[in-house]
């Protein structure tokens, strides 16, 4: 217990990727458990910063973000989703995915609310939760098909329930959401007038199924805010470009909230983003299959191992159980596992409230190169012996 920390966020003292990733560092084992890739993004974006910063673009850029990006943004959700969005008034920048998550449940709850959300969930939604003063509800997705009870999501909203947080296709397990779980999402935000605050940054990580936007529902662009991420789509996590479209009264919310976070940040890479959003559509589908080969590569290696996978249909994750080793406790596992073969996972139970769903889950990484895949699933084998 930290006592400077405020009691409202010592729940979340050092992230489990903090601790695992000083392990990897400590034994020389394969990180599998942070989701960066290992190489780089596409040459003519990473040029084009470049470009951007030799030709003096290094000021502040524009509170919303460069208009190069917010046009490039507009068009991105034209041409991929048929979605129209005013690049003015509709489109934010932020400082990653990150930030537009935390600056939307800043500006859209507060004390006194209810935020509802699936399990597992990414670690930060918990703490903006908290950050918020509101609360959370989960329901939970169901191992091993990750599939959610209608009946628990209707009772997990009440009338202190001010929105909805998604993520699809999500993090940790790889679910890519249904239409039809989207459309039943989606009618319970209209009947409760839900705001739904949805994290896509896997959009363009869609390997096996149709990415649905919920803000392409019938009635949802109205009251979603969809956020994206350029450090996912091409490749440049540490450059932490993300933005969100959402229809004025609330891009006009969050960025009250986000001018006083970062106020800007990143400017000649936003630059580089928005060219790399205008790429052709080739550079989209090959990041897809690309990653899917290293999904389907993981996967049969941990199989191999001996692990019980559930193939994940996008993300870079694929999530594990470690209950054929006759195991239950992912925490332990993943805290021994460097020392046992030379790898590092992430256990899932960090994502979840209902401990017990997630205990005997392991997340690993896919989004390196395939040489890295293949020695972590050749040192995986060593726990089938
Ligand atoms: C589901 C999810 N949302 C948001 C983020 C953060 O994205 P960014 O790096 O753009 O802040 C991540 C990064 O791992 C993620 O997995």
């Amino acid at each position: 217990m930290n006592p400077y920390l405020v009691e409202r966020l010592a729940p979340f003292g050092t992230t489990i990727f903090a601790e695992m990733s000083a392990l990897a560092v400590a034994t020389g084992a394969i990180n599998l458990g942070q989701g960066f890739p290992d190489t780089d993004g596409p040459d003519v974006v990473k040029q084009a910063a470049i470009a951007a910063i030799n030709a003096g673009h290094n000021q502040y850029p524009p509170g919303i973000g460069v208009p190069e990006l917010r046009h490039a943004v507009a068009a991105h959700q034209q041409r991929f989703y048929d979605l129209a969005y005013d690049p003015d008034t509709e489109v934010l920048v932020t400082a990653g995915a990150t930030e537009a998550i935390a600056a939307s449940l800043l500006a859209l709850c507060g004390p006194g609310d209810e935020v509802v959300t699936f399990e597992p969930y990414y670690d930060s939604y918990a703490a903006c939760i908290a950050m918020a003063g509101a609360q959370r509800r989960v329901v939970t997705l169901q191992a091993p098909a990750y599939t959610f009870d209608a009946d628990a999501l209707r009772a997990a909203i009440t009338p202190r329930t001010k929105l909805l947080l998604l993520n699809s296709p999500h993090n940790p397990t790889g679910k890519v959401f249904t239409r039809a779980e989207l459309t039943l999402i989606a009618e319970l935000a209209r009947e409760h007038d839900l705001v739904v605050v949805t994290d896509e940054v896997y959009e363009h990580l869609a390997f096996d199924g149709e990415h649905v936007p919920i803000a392409t529902l019938p009635g949802m662009r109205e009251r979603t805010v969809t956020i994206s991420s350029g450090g996912k789509t091409f490749s440049f996590t540490g450059w932490k470009v993300g933005w969100l479209c959402a229809r004025p009264e609330l891009t006009a919310a969050v960025k009250t909230v986000k001018q006083f976070l970062t106020y800007v940040n990143a400017g000649p890479f936003q630059e580089a983003i928005a060219v790399g959003l205008g790429l052709d559509d080739a550079y989209f589908s090959q990041l897809a299959s690309e990653l899917r080969d290293k999904r389907d590569r993981l996967c049969l290696g941990l199989e191999q191992a001996g692990f019980a996978v559930t193939r994940p249909h996008g993300t870079y994750f694929v999530t594990a159980d470690i209950a054929p080793f006759g195991e239950t406790d992912g925490l332990a596992f993943c805290r021994a596992l460097p020392g046992r073969c030379g790898v590092v996972a992430v256990p899932s139970v960090v994502f979840y409230d209902d401990t017990a769903a997630g205990a005997a889950l392991v997340r690993f990484a896919c989004c390196k190169r395939n040489e890295v895949l293949d020695d972590a699933c050749t040192r995986l084998k060593a726990l089938a012996r």
